[in-house]
């Protein structure tokens, strides 16, 4: 595994909505590298950046019409290598978004595509051989996109409408237009995607979030067919950028870890009950106490064990898709949801904007947002300053309108402010890098969590020499809990509210808090 993932603690950066210096109403790359000592006084040592790459924004930026060029709302490729370079210099490390199963209408591939005269990219999209012939319901196909093009066939599309999908070829070729995943056709369109990751990994990008990463190979219900392509992937990414790291959407560790990623997402879809824990009718973190966490527990013990105890997971404290944390959990709320975060196996991501508690808006859709729009609102940094500090453009002629409630929290605010949430995180960050027994390969064992039920209690354990022992105890509920346990504290490395105490066979973990026992 790439060292670096060892200690890294991921920034997740919208650039729409991050920092504008142009006054144009929209973040830019320029505005990422002049925010990067913050990101890094937070203790957050890694950046995922969502797509910034020349599109049509219909599905703000996951519609690329050019893989290998900045999009010139963001700047140039030039202000994103010197993205990485600032960045590695501050012993930072950046991950862009990949975007390999689809590509925009207005990407030159998909017009090519669309020629009725044969050419090098007829097959480079999943094309049925009839306009009325449709591609049918099989896994990996989100619907089919008819009457746009001079050649007569249908095209899958895997997300919206207007994003075609790439075709990698069908694991099961049942008609004459599928393309067997070996045939030159799914290879070629292999080898471009190839292409795209070493155009910018020779330009000191460190790696990828991939998206819909397990979507790739169509008609493959098990995805073995999307397996094995990301096997050669890794194999061409080992043998010449053996540090690059790779990151899935995909939300089934046990597949992408065997596809030769090096973590996956837990994710607002899928089977991993992250949702029950921080967005839902009853977050388990909030504090009227009536949550369950006993099925994320059980999921995420069954993929510690199909993963070899590896447990390579992230967990992020929301992304671009889901809902504001904030939506369902109050900033003292959010501090045990980052006290779980922060301890857990795999890499942190903290979504811009959580580390403040910034509100989910009710907004209209901006660029194929929809609900999303309102987790993407931008940074308020300083409520002295116009926009709250994000642009100079004038407040109409912002991407997406910010926060209008007085109460609206602010970066400057949080840091001035030794109790707020952005310090509670800062500290917890700060915590794990201190203690290795926290670390993102150290073992994770359950050792209370009742269904329905308060505390949750789990024992990481540092692999190998020291073997720290550090025992975990997060109660969000309002009413203190007690649970049997028979190790022995040596001392508390932090709490967040009032300390749980370990004696006589008994953990008492107060309402409402977090600690972390180191055990003798
Ligand atoms: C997942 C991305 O996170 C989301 O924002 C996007 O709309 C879809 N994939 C389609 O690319």
């Amino acid at each position: 595994m790439s060292t670096w993932l060892d200690d890294a603690v991921f920034y997740e950066i919208y650039p729409q909505s991050f920092n504008d210096t142009n006054a144009d109403g929209i973040g830019d790359l320029p505005g990422v590298i002049e925010k990067l000592d913050y990101v890094l006084e937070l203790g957050c040592n890694a950046l995922w950046l969502n797509p910034c790459f020349v599109s049509p924004f219909g599905d703000a930026g996951y519609d690329v019409a050019d893989y290998c060029r900045v999009a010139p709302r963001y700047g140039t490729n030039d202000d994103l290598v010197r993205l990485f370079e600032e960045a590695h210099a501050r012993g930072m490390h950046v991950l862009l978004d990949l975007v390999p199963g689809h590509t925009s209408i207005e990407h030159p591939w998909f017009k090519e595509s669309c020629r009725a005269e044969g050419n090098e990219f007829s097959g480079r999209y999943v094309w049925t051989d009839d306009v009325w012939t449709p591609v049918g319901d099989v896994p990996g196909v989100n619907g089919v996109l008819r009457g746009i093009a001079e050649r007569n066939g249908a095209v899958a599309v895997n997300f919206f409408a207007f994003q075609p999908a790439l075709n990698y070829g069908f694991y099961r070729v049942t008609e004459p237009w599928q393309s067997a995943m070996d045939s030159p056709e799914a290879l070629a369109t292999r080898q471009a995607m190839k292409d795209v990751m070493a155009f910018w990994l020779e330009r000191g990008c460190d790696g990828f979030r991939v998206d819909m990463a397990g979507s790739l190979v169509k008609d493959d219900p098990e995805q073995e067919g999307t397996i094995a392509l990301w096997q050669d992937m890794r194999a061409f990414l080992d043998e010449r950028y053996p540090d690059a790291v790779l990151i899935s959407e995909w939300g089934e560790p046990d597949k992408t870890i065997r596809a030769g990623f090096h973590m996956d997402f837990l994710l607002q879809f899928g089977t991993s009950h992250y949702m029950d824990l921080f967005r839902c009718e009853h977050p388990w973190f909030s504090r009227e106490g009536a949550g369950d966490a006993s099925e994320f527990v059980a999921t995420y013990r069954r993929n510690l064990e199909l993963t070899d105890g590896r447990g390579l997971m992230c967990i992020p404290s929301g992304n671009h898709d889901m809902d504001r944390l904030r939506k369902y959990l109050d900033p003292e709320e959010m501090k045990l949801a980052f006290a779980f975060i922060m301890s857990m196996p795999g890499c942190p991501f903290v979504y811009a904007g959580d580390e403040i508690g910034m509100r989910h808006l009710d907004v209209t859709s901006v660029e194929g947002g929809y609900q999303r729009t309102g987790a993407r609102s931008p940074i308020q940094w300083d409520a002295s300053e116009k926009n709250f500090g994000f642009s100079d453009a004038p407040g109409d002629q912002l991407y997406i309108p910010q926060d209008a409630g007085d109460d609206a929290p602010t970066v400057t605010a949080e840091m001035a402010d030794d109790a707020s949430l952005w310090h509670e995180v800062q500290r917890l960050i700060a915590l794990r890098r201190a203690t290795p027994a926290l670390g993102v390969s150290a073992a994770v064992e359950f050792v209370y969590c009742e269904k329905n039920a308060y505390p949750l209690v789990y024992l990481r354990t540092e692999r190998g020499k020291g073997g720290q022992r550090v025992l975990c105890a997060i109660n969000p509920a309002d009413r203190p809990a007690e649970v049997p346990c028979d190790e022995r504290a040596v001392r508390t490395l932090h709490s967040v509210g009032e300390a749980a105490s370990l004696l006589d066979g008994v953990l008492s973990v107060p309402a409402c808090s977090a600690t972390f026992l180191e055990l003798s």
